[in-house]
């Protein structure tokens, strides 16, 4: 028996496009099956002005498939020198969504991020007075935490008391990957969110490590034990508002994943929404699906829901994806499941 499902057309709040001819190359992926995304700023260098994000929307503009309507939703990269009068403007025009918060050296391209959360105070003050989320990236970089306790920490170390101090503050939990993560958005009242992304809810640590390394599977956050990914389906397939997708699907060449100190990221785009049906059919809440691909983040943006629609299909036969994207800076491995996925976006 075939099987469809009709959704209203998904927002990813959480992507990676890069520039030039990487962003030439990924961009057509997410186009083809998202309404809008929320773009991540940690480009080299990263996107910090509201100048900077003006001309960087031009050139995501610029490089859209032609005839396509997707919307690229930007972010400021907060860094101790962002001055609060310009990320007013910025979100005064309708530019800029969301700042996004990276502790110094977390990820990728995170060296210009704050190392000292008071020495930003007064951007985050005028964040929480305008209405304006500030998207966090989770995670201490303390030396002596251990990696899988690093967003563990950082919410009771740095974002309770964050939230403590400035509850007027609308903060988006980035990639949450822990049980810890889910409870504490669960709890956290109408100013708080969490997003989640594709990967972490099909892999953990096992499939990283167990068997040989597997750097196509290396992000960070990384992912965490098995309960943890349970945690992650449960609420993600809740229909709970403050759980929504951020597919954090972040490109990185072959070359510079697969080497001796390879960089962190999984490329989902490509077939996000196909495994995304697998894993909500799986739990029995293939109803919820559209709830967390496109509801949710719209209602805590404060944004209109998209009006266009995207079918799925789940087809007798296992569906084929692109084992790679080949952009012209190279070639670009799509996550792999690891196991058959039936379902396709057919319209
Ligand atoms: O795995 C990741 N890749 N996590 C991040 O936080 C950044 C991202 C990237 O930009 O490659
Ligand atoms: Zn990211």
């Amino acid at each position: 028996m075939v099987q469809h499902i009709t959704l209203t057309r998904p927002d990813d709040w959480h992507l990676h496009l890069r520039d030039g001819a990487m962003l030439k190359g990924v961009l057509p992926e997410t186009a083809r099956h998202f309404a809008r995304a929320l773009i991540m700023p940690n480009l080299v260098p990263p996107v910090v002005t509201s100048a900077d994000a003006a001309a960087y929307r031009d050139r995501i503009l610029r490089a859209l498939p032609e005839g396509s309507t997707f919307a690229p939703l930007m972010t400021l990269y907060l860094t101790e020198g962002t001055d609060p009068q310009d990320v007013a403007a910025a979100h005064a025009s309708g530019l800029v969504k969301a700042v996004k918060l990276y502790p110094a050296g977390a990820t990728t391209n995170s060296h210009a991020g704050v190392r000292n959360l008071d020495s930003v105070r007064a951007v985050l003050e005028k964040m929480a007075e305008i209405g304006l989320p500030l998207c966090t990236h989770g995670e201490v970089t303390t030396a002596e935490v251990d990696i899988f306790d690093r967003e563990a920490v950082f919410i009771d170390t740095v974002l309770d008391p964050l939230r403590r101090s400035l509850p007027e503050l609308r903060i988006v939990m980035e990639h949450i990957t822990t049980e810890q993560g889910v409870d504490y958005a669960r709890e956290g009242g109408e100013n708080l969110a969490a997003t989640i992304t594709t990967h972490h809810l099909i892999i953990n640590r096992n499939h990283i490590l167990a068997g040989g390394i597997k750097p196509h599977y290396y992000c960070l956050p990384v992912a965490k034990r098995e309960k943890h990914r349970l945690a992650l389906r449960a609420a993600a397939t809740s229909g709970l508002p403050m759980y929504f997708l951020g597919t954090d699907s972040a490109p990185h060449v072959d070359a510079l994943k697969e080497q001796a100190c390879g960089c962190a990221g999984c490329f989902t785009a490509t077939n996000t929404m196909a495994l995304l049906a697998h894993v909500f059919e799986e739990e029995g809440k293939l109803s919820n699906l559209e709830t967390f691909t496109s509801l949710n983040g719209p209602a805590f943006y404060c944004l209109p829901l998209n009006e266009a629609r995207i079918t799925l299909v789940k087809h007798e036969l296992a569906q084929t994806f692109p084992e790679k994207i080949l952009t012209e800076a190279g070639p670009v491995t799509v996550f792999n499941p690891g196991f058959p996925v039936h379902w396709h976006v057919d319209a």
